[in-house]
């Protein structure tokens, strides 16, 4: 489905970013892999390789750093010669007890919108030239507010809008943005956000059981739909943010 098509992704070292690397690697992608822990990335990279036979790029970089981003996007382009597909997925939560910290603040922006504004910016002028996609990671908490997360809630509500406002000044140029919004996934987020695994465990114990469908989402589940929209098959979405949660959104189905 993606045969030479350059998909360029943000966090693939890691959870959501890795799956959807391993995603569009089964078909065929030609990949440019974004991450800071080279260790990690490289098994994502070795992983993607062995599945569809292309050697991914990959780039470590800080997505905070206005450097790295310039880099990120010229490798890409010096490497493959194009961009298609842009992943926007690197991201970071707001620590509960540290959430109303200026610090905390300035980094949850810097890394969830700031980035993914300025990747976009620098990324369009070699999606024009394809006529490509970006695939915006947001979240539920876009929408719904959980004041321990305050400054995630408020940066996840910022990518719902920026995909909306770039989907309408690009679509004209035959450019879609769209975004992806997951309910709870069990990566490392949470234990890098400073949550035990015990915590954690029983956090989505908790969930499986509230939420309609009985389960949680994972990262291939988010992988599936992120490679739709970014798909020949999705050509009439664009400046739209779909949900995936098992239906979580929807309220507790053993209470109606
Ligand atoms: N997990 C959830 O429940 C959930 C739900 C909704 C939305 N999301 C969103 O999904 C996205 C991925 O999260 P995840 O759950 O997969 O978390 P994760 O496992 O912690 O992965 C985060 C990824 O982002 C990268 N990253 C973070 N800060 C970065 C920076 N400054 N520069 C470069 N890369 C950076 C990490 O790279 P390194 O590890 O190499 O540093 C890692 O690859 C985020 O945008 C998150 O908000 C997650």
């Amino acid at each position: 489905m993606f045969t030479d098509k350059v998909v360029l992704i943000t966090g693939a070292s890691s959870g959501i970013g890795a799956a959807c690397a391993l995603a569009f690697a089964k078909s065929s992608a030609t990949l440019s892999l974004v991450g800071r822990n080279l260790d990690n990335l490289s098994k994502i990279g070795k992983l993607c390789e062995k599945l569809n036979h292309i050697k991914p790029l990959l780039i470590v970089a800080d997505v905070t750093s206005d450097t790295d981003l310039d880099k990120i996007v010229e490798d890409t382009a010096n490497k493959f010669g194009k961009i298609d597909v842009l992943i926007n997925n690197a991201g970071i939560n707001s620590v509960p007890e540290t959430h109303s910290s200026a610090e905390t603040y300035d980094r949850v922006m810097a890394t969830n919108v700031r980035a993914t504004y300025l990747l976009t910016t620098k990324a369009t002028p070699y999606l024009l030239k394809t006529k490509g996609n970006v695939v915006n990671i947001s979240s539920i908490l876009s929408n719904k507010p959980l004041p321990i997360m305050t400054p995630y809630c408020m940066s996840k509500a910022a990518i719902d809008m920026l995909t909306k406002c770039t989907a309408l000044q690009l679509g004209p140029r035959g450019v879609r943005v769209n975004a992806v919004n997951p309910g709870p996934v069990k990566t490392e987020m949470f234990k890098r956000g400073g949550m035990s695994e015990t915590n954690c465990d029983r956090m989505f114990a908790g969930i499986e059981m509230s939420a309609p469908l009985k389960k949680t989402t994972k990262g291939e589940d988010v992988a599936e739909l992120v490679m739709f929209l970014a798909s020949d098959r999705a050509t009439c979405i664009t400046g739209s943010c779909y949900v995936i949660d098992c239906g979580l959104m929807l309220g507790d189905a053993d209470n109606l």
